[in-house]
């Protein structure tokens, strides 16, 4: 993997980015390793808990298979603590250019979110063509991404929130979706059991019915 990622390259690469809540920095890279051997290797540990910097960090130095990125980046500080931490992605809630501007300044590509037409000329006007859609089920879901492709034809999209292995097929068959992003891949009591197994399973099925 090149050291200066792309959006569009972290979006393709599985293309389904697990979005991973972890509460305990033993966890991180068991389930890090478990997610690779399953064939997925762009990693969103979100911002969500006080264990993320530390956990991105020990992906980052000791599974070298997986590229990690930091997702609920909701400002520039954010971006800068992940980045430190060894985060090769960013991915955001919503947008705003003070988070568009760091993430430039620090050379980590992002996927900014958005919900509405106003949000996505927003974040092209600074230059950004590949947006997370969130929260995708609750905002319109695969109807609302058919809407877009008209005005936004030239926008890629990672539909995430409310996105299961029952509804992603639905999005990935979209021409202006490029990946999925969803909790469903690391389930918090697979974590708080340390079932590896379980999660690597559910990569490796979630890989054979996406590609
Ligand atoms: C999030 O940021 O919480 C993601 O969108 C995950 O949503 P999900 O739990 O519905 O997959």
């Amino acid at each position: 993997m090149a050291v200066n990622l792309t959006s569009l390259q972290v979006m393709q690469d599985a293309p389904v980015i697990p979005v991973i809540v972890l509460n305990d920095v033993a966890h991180a890279v068991p389930m890090a390793r478990a997610l690779v051997a399953g064939g997925i290797r762009m990693l969103e540990v979100t911002l969500r808990t006080p264990q993320a910097l530390a956990c991105m960090e020990a992906i980052a130095q000791e599974v070298p298979g997986a590229v990690v990125g930091a997702g609920t980046v909701r400002s520039a500080a954010d971006a800068a603590a992940a980045a430190k931490a060894g985060a090769r992605f960013a991915v955001s809630p919503g947008y705003t250019k003070t988070v568009g501007q760091a993430c430039k300044d620090l050379g980590l590509p992002l996927l900014p979110g958005v919900a509405t037409g106003s949000e996505i000329m927003m974040a092209l006007e600074d230059g950004y063509t590949e947006l997370k859609f969130f929260p995708a089920m609750q905002a319109g879901g695969p109807a609302m991404l058919k809407a877009w492709s008209g005005p936004f034809f030239d926008v890629k999209f990672c539909p995430t929130g409310g996105v299961t292995s029952q509804n992603a097929a639905d999005f990935l068959s979209l021409p202006n979706v490029a990946c999925v992003g969803g909790s469903w891949l690391v389930p918090a009591d697979a974590l708080a059991q340390g079932d590896w197994a379980r999660i690597e399973a559910l990569a490796r099925a979630t890989c054979q019915w996406v590609r």
